[in-house]
């Protein structure tokens, strides 16, 4: 029988999907599952020629072309570890493992170190898109050795999703973690732009009692303008969405409490770490993590009393809102993009990886969760700009610009109706700070140099000066 020519492990809902389209592209794929159950109902039900399942890891790895290529679509963490330690006594030198989940970066790092000593090839390739996108094409994002890349692409390039003109939403990234660095932030990013989108979604509830399908008409126009994009799409049918165990909307049944796996974080950490203003998705994470304490805020919500609760607009001003909402959201997501961009460039020149940001902008655009209309507007700017950042790009510049006022009108709006506006409101800030000429920090420089001799600089003339403040 004719041997696979890649193999994969971890049948969960992305691995099944993945194994799947890589077949329906004409490759043969050999899978394996820690529990082997998992395995057979998967190849019950999708079995073929070329698609195999094996119950034992030495006969999956006897049924790969060599040199081998086997996908890891595990638990990102510890069990990656486990199944690469797993898999080495049954590999040649030569063999590739690709860790295709949501690895932390230093991970991947770290492992195609070990394994390179080792003889074997390690390479992270980000993947998202969900379930449909694992089936249908993903956007994916990997990193590693080069000519590793080139052996995979073939597959990779073949299973994507495809770009605003058609292309494969694939590139090569660069090095080591830079696969699964930009993952990391895109995944932030995609913290910035939900939390923004659940703003919005709050601002109409507070402001003007909205109701789940008002707000659902709302976002389907959104969705028809700069707006578009796979968030807004699904959002829609979620407002829409009866309640089926009960009277009224699902979404008004759901508890408040917002999950997260990780990614958000660890984008968080590496913009403070790196120095990098990533204020949109910092607040992001901020704004899930005060959502699980669910029962502190419950028991202050009884000791506090809102000043701004009930503070309802007229419906007639819900006119000029909704076209005011739409270009803050867009302002606010222009800027979440713009800081995840800094803080990917900033990456980039710290690890030396020669990243590309029109083309990451580019394999955004299709298969990831992310995907909008707003990811083509970045990629052209990119290319037109020779990728510089994008803060300072004509036509983004021109369209911030364009929706500032906005921008701040639903801040405004959120302060009055007493709305919590964790992410427009750090876009706002970040905008004003951003494109001002001096900031307050020469008041934070005085107040270091009076109460701990920091030294400061003037804008008059070179040195460093340090005074007795009010001797
Ligand atoms: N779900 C998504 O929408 C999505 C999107 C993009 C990326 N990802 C990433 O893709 C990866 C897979 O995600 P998922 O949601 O499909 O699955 P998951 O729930 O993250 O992981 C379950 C899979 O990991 C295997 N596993 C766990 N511990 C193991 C160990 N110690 N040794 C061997 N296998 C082990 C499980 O095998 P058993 O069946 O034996 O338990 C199962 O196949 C993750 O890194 C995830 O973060 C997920």
């Amino acid at each position: 029988m004719a041997q696979s020519d890649i193999g994969l492990i971890g049948l969960a809902v992305m691995g099944q999907n993945l194994a799947r389209n890589i077949e329906s592209r004409g490759f043969k794929i050999s899978v394996y599952n820690r529990t082997t159950k998992t395995m057979n109902n998967f190849i019950d039900q999708y079995g073929s020629e070329t698609l195999e399942g094996q119950a034992e890891l030495k006969d999956f790895v006897e049924s790969l072309t060599s040199p081998r290529k086997i996908i890891v679509m595990v638990q990102a963490g510890s069990p990656v570890d486990a199944v690469i330690a797993s898999l080495l006594p049954l590999l040649d030198k030569g063999d590739t493992i690709i860790d295709c989940g949501n690895s932390h970066f230093p991970d991947t790092i770290r492992r195609e170190a070990e394994l390179s000593t080792q003889g074997f090839h390690f390479f992270g390739c980000g993947v998202s898109g969900g379930e449909e996108g694992a089936l249908k094409g993903p956007s994916l994002m990997p990193g590693g050795n080069k000519t590793v890349w080139e052996n995979l692409a073939p597959i990779f390039t073949a299973i994507a999703a495809k770009d605003f003109s058609g292309n494969p939403c694939v590139t090569y990234l660069g090095e080591n973690g830079a696969g699964h660095y930009v993952k990391m932030v895109h995944n932030g990013i995609e913290y910035a732009v939900m939390q923004m989108m659940a703003e919005a979604y709050d601002l109409l509830s507070k402001s003007f009692g909205l109701s789940a399908p008002e707000i659902a008409d709302i976002f389907e126009k959104y969705n028809e303008g700069k707006l578009q994009s796979f968030l807004f799409e699904i959002a829609v049918p979620i407002l829409r969405e009866k309640d089926d165990l009960g009277e009224g909307y699902l979404l008004d049944e759901i508890l408040d409490k917002a999950g997260q796996k990780g990614t958000g974080r660890w984008t968080a950490i590496e913009g403070l770490e790196r120095g990098v203003d990533i204020s949109t998705i910092i607040q992001a994470v901020h704004a899930r993590t005060v959502s699980s304490r669910k029962d502190f805020r419950m028991q202050l919500a009884k000791q506090y009393e809102n000043p701004s609760t009930g503070n309802m607009l007229p419906e007639e001003a819900l006119i000029d809102i909704i076209p005011e909402l739409e270009s803050a959201l867009y302002a606010g997501m222009l800027v979440a993009y713009a800081q995840g961009f800094d803080l990917l460039r900033q990456a980039a020149e710290e690890m030396h990886w020669e990243l590309n940001y029109a083309e990451v902008a580019r394999i955004w655009e299709g298969g990831c969760i992310i995907r909008a209309q707003i990811l083509n507007t970045l990629h052209e700017a990119f290319v037109e700009a020779n990728n510089a950042p994008l803060w300072s790009i004509n036509a983004i510049a021109q369209d911030l610009q364009q929706a500032w006022l906005s921008l701040r009108t639903i801040n405004n709006l959120g302060v009055q109706s007493g709305t919590p506006l964790f992410c427009l409101g750090a876009a706002l800030a970040s905008l004003e700070a951003m494109t001002e000429e001096r900031t307050s920090a020469n008041f934070i420089q005085a107040l270091r140099d009076s109460f701990g001799a920091h030294t400061y600089q003037r804008i008059d003339r070179d040195g460093t000066f340090h005074t007795e403040w009010g001797n």
